[in-house]
């Protein structure tokens, strides 16, 4: 696997952390390439419990060449304080390297957040507040700055400037920042985030020349992607495959291996009407939350729980090419006397909907269609290979690959690194 790709193929959350904790053991490189501080990664490890941003998983690899790419915003006071925390659990950032060309997310991006949240009254998207969007906006209006500008002390005051009186401008009595207050704040996360930064890309084209394996980390998942998602309850930066190349400098012909990570049921954030059609009843929801802890690892909301849609997977698939699936969370569906996948959408009226018809944007209505599937009561304790897993539990799987058509190569059945199965 010399140049690996990490895909969430649902709406995020998936468990991507826990197989880049996993596959970065083996890792010479592990590049984050999209989004920002909206992701959360819980890793349980050697070193103790994570919940990572911004900072690559594989940075618990501590041989490996850990980067934050030129797609990912930043916001250098969530980067400094994870810094500081890994540094605080013995985790060394001795070879992390965070790209010049990194967007920075700034107070007024999160103020802007909230306040077009607002803005969009019934139709909130429900963000995480982070300042994706605005900051999102200022990459591709041409009005960002960039880690890179961190490298000149007085270009990046006057930049700065640039953006905060912009800002003023824009949002009059509701922007109440002084100046001088967010110069000092920036100048002092300056100091800890400088020696950091670099152009990253030609690190990465170098390790390409000498065969070394890396992994690139995609953050959210392909039904929250921007062009390809649920737009407009997206996220604001692309979370497919394709991104990996966009959001690290890597060319698409290097990129060997594509993995899609798949939680064993699906599982949504966001304003409460946005359309997920195959939502657990109340009851069912509540209890698979409980049990799996389906509470925002960035927020702390609680988590909409569904059964697993195949139908969307099989779309994930299509738009991501992937060349291997990794399925997560399977030990949170033990216990359940039933489980259903869906295979299928069906209109109101009964005609069966082909991913040709599929708008993604009018999920709303559409009926899914279930396969039902017998449960499984336990896994056993030293479970190592495929047939050690209940027959219950193969058969899920073997559904799985049947309907999205991509082998499964991963298995995870529990949050500790060791409850992984390679088939
Ligand atoms: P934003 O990315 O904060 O602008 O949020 C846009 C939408 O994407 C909201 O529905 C968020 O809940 C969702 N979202 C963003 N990041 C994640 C993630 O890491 N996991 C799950 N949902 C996310």
């Amino acid at each position: 696997m010399p140049t690996t790709v990490i895909i969430g193929t649902q709406w995020g959350d998936e468990g991507k952390g826990k197989v880049v904790d996993y596959l970065s053991q083996k890792m010479d490189f592990v590049v984050r390439f999209n989004g920002g501080p909206n992701a959360g990664h819980t890793v349980i490890n050697d070193y103790g419990e994570f919940k990572l941003h911004l900072v690559s998983a594989g940075i618990f690899n501590q041989k490996a060449i850990s980067i934050i790419g030129n797609g990912v915003a930043i916001d250098p006071e969530i980067l400094n304080e994870e810094i500081e925390n890994l540094r605080g659990k013995a985790v060394s950032c001795q070879n992390l390297k965070v790209s010049d060309k990194a967007h920075l997310i700034l107070p007024w991006h999160i103020l802007l957040d909230g306040l077009q949240e607002k803005e969009r009254g019934t139709n909130e998207i429900g963000t995480t507040k982070r300042g994706i969007g605005p900051v999102f906006s200022d990459k591709v209006g041409r009005f960002g700055l960039r880690a890179g500008d961190f490298l000149d002390e007085k270009e990046l005051s006057e930049k700065l400037f640039l953006s905060y009186n912009r800002a003023k401008n824009l949002l009059g009595g509701k922007f109440n920042f002084s100046f001088d207050a967010i110069l000092k704040k920036i100048l002092s996360h300056r100091s800890n985030l400088l020696s950091y930064i670099v152009q990253t890309e030609s690190i990465l084209w170098e390790a390409i020349s000498d065969k070394k394996k890396i992994l690139l980390e995609g953050a959210q998942g392909a039904l929250l992607d921007v062009d390809f998602g649920t737009y407009p309850d997206v996220t604001s930066s692309a979370c497919i495959s394709a991104s990996a190349c966009q959001g690290s400098g890597i060319p698409p012909k290097e990129l060997n291996e594509i993995i899609g990570v798949v939680k064993a049921y699906t599982t949504r954030v966001g304003a409460k009407e946005q359309p997920f059609p195959t939502e657990m009843p109340p009851e069912l929801a509540s209890e698979l939350r409980e049990k799996a802890n389906e509470y925002g690892a960035t927020t702390g909301r609680p988590r909409r729980c569904g059964w697993l849609d195949g139908f969307l997977l099989r779309y994930a698939a299509k738009i991501n090419g992937f060349t291997s699936l990794a399925i997560t969370r399977l030990d949170s569906l033990t216990g359940f006397e039933k489980l259903k996948i869906c295979s299928g959408y069906k209109t109101k009226e009964g005609k069966t909907i082909s991913l040709a018809e599929l708008s993604l944007s009018q999920l709303k209505g559409v009926q899914p269609i279930y396969l039902e599937l017998p449960g499984w009561k336990e896994f056993s304790k030293d479970c190592k290979r495929f047939s050690d897993l209940p027959k219950e539990t193969q058969r899920y799987l073997n559904k799985i690959e049947e309907l999205v058509e991509v082998p499964i190569k991963l298995i995870s059945f529990g949050p500790e690194r060791k409850k992984m199965l390679e088939v």
